[in-house]
């Protein structure tokens, strides 16, 4: 069914918020020609095949885990995007274990280069940048070179991004996600801590399953559910001429495809229903979320549904709640009573970070582990009372032993701060705190009625 009135380029004509101010257009335009001769990043078939996955966990059949990093950086090493795997890998078995559901497992990876700002400019002292926008567009240090928007950043975020996926793609399918070594993607720094040895033990009885089924003849290296993973990208579609220049027409079907991506989301700062993200993700295919913040109205989120899915398709979207620990016990359920009535078929998750974040006295801006599981819990109680599924959590994590959220077992504080605190944009979980999510999550799924 062809979208009416679009094109990949049909949303010029509308409001685009939170694209850079690029110096050089001769060298934009000569860029988007270039990019758009690149082969795709993912494919239709696999966008569809996520599609069909989240329509399970809209029906309670799954649950989804999404997770990754604030902003990606252009300069993480192999190592560091292999830990972050790692920690997403254990959390999902953990859930899958406890929570007894498939899970489904998208990062944000392989194209998170882009940041909405709440200011176009930042400035130190007397002096006034633009603000950084993610390695996408510019860089972080505060100089006018480092600040000015490239357009040769999107070429980059291209080439990393098929670097990324390259490595992705090895790990879920080159044996290093095989069920097997579950024990081995306990990296040390989480496996040296309570989180890690509660994984421990439950690694050890996975193994002792799979002993079993070994025991009863069963072949475990021709079980491709148990030596591969399904693992699926994701990002914020922020940068339109971006987004718009990895668009494909699919052979098979007709239909257009973003193809930087598996899954694209609309950011709270971008989703006014006539604006132009809103344009042109609806005339994408790919399975789309939308970020839905305390502000929403019936109205938003009901005009949101009706403008990406007019067609009703389960799977097409996602909505990704992050209202705040203390909000979102008020602010959840008239939205999905809402939604509810009009029949849609809609996966919900939350965000648990973006609502929680506050500055810490000594200025790292932070969140406290105990509101981001309050929150969830609060999505939990939400959904229970309204008769709706809370179907997945949203994340943002390393696997390095990074000190920017507070708590968590290892109970870091103010203190901690600044110790390990390396995030480009917003503060992430560590690994431990990762996990210790995790097991909370997957509590909260076992208790479910
Ligand atoms: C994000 O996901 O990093 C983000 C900026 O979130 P939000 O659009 O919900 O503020
Ligand atoms: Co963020």
């Amino acid at each position: 069914m062809t979208t009416t009135n679009w094109s990949p380029q049909s949303w010029r004509h509308k409001t685009a918020l939170q694209q850079p101010t690029w110096p050089d257009r001769t060298a934009l335009d000569h860029t988007l020609k270039i990019l758009s001769d690149q082969p795709p990043l993912v494919f239709a078939g696999e966008a569809r095949d996520l599609s069909e996955k989240l329509a399970a966990a809209a029906r309670g059949e799954a649950f989804v885990l999404q997770a990754g990093d604030c902003a990606e950086s252009f300069e993480s090493s192999a190592d560091s995007i292999r830990d972050r795997l790692r920690v997403i890998l254990q959390m999902a078995v953990v859930l899958t274990y406890a929570g007894g559901m498939p899970v489904v497992k998208v990062g944000r990876i392989a194209g998170q280069f882009a940041k909405p700002r709440s200011s176009d400019t930042e400035t130190q002292g007397d002096v006034e940048l633009p603000s950084f926008r993610g390695h996408i567009v510019n860089d972080i240090g505060f100089s006018e070179s480092e600040r000015r928007a490239e357009p040769n950043r999107l070429l980059m975020a291209y080439n990393r991004a098929a670097a990324t996926l390259n490595l992705v793609r090895a790990f879920t399918r080159g044996g290093f996600a095989d069920l097997s070594r579950v024990h081995a993607w306990n990296q040390e720094y989480v496996a040296d801590s309570p989180q890690g040895a509660k994984y421990e033990a439950l690694a050890n009885e996975i193994d002792r399953s799979l002993a079993f089924m070994t025991a009863c003849g069963i072949d475990l290296s021709k079980e491709s559910a148990l030596n591969q993973v399904d693992f699926f990208t994701s990002h914020e579609a922020l940068i339109l001429d971006y987004e718009e220049a990895l668009t494909r027409e699919d052979s098979m079907t007709g239909d257009w495809y973003d193809c930087s991506a598996h899954m694209l989301w609309i950011g709270e700062r971008t989703r006014q229903l006539d604006g132009a993200h809103m344009e042109f993700l609806r005339g994408v295919k790919n399975p789309l979320g939308c970020k839905v913040g305390p502000t929403a109205t019936v109205d938003d989120v009901v005009g949101i549904c009706e403008t990406l899915n007019p067609d009703r398709v389960e799977g097409r979207i996602t909505l990704i709640t992050r209202m705040g620990a203390d909000k979102i016990r008020d602010t959840l359920p008239p939205l999905l009573e809402a939604v509810k009535d009009t029949g849609q078929p809609v996966l919900w998750i939350t965000d648990p970070m973006h609502g929680n974040t506050y500055t810490a006295a000594d200025g790292h801006k932070t969140r406290h582990f105990d509101a981001i599981v309050d929150e969830i819990s609060g999505f939990f109680q939400a959904h229970e009372q309204a008769g709706t599924i809370a179907g997945g959590v949203h994340l943002e994590l390393t696997g390095d032993a990074v000190t920017e959220c507070l708590g968590g077992s290892d109970e870091l504080g103010d203190d901690d701060l600044a110790r390990a605190y390396e995030t480009m944009c917003d503060p992430r979980l560590n690994g431990r705190q990762g996990l210790d999510v995790a097991f909370r999550v997957a509590d909260l799924l076992a208790s479910r009625s």
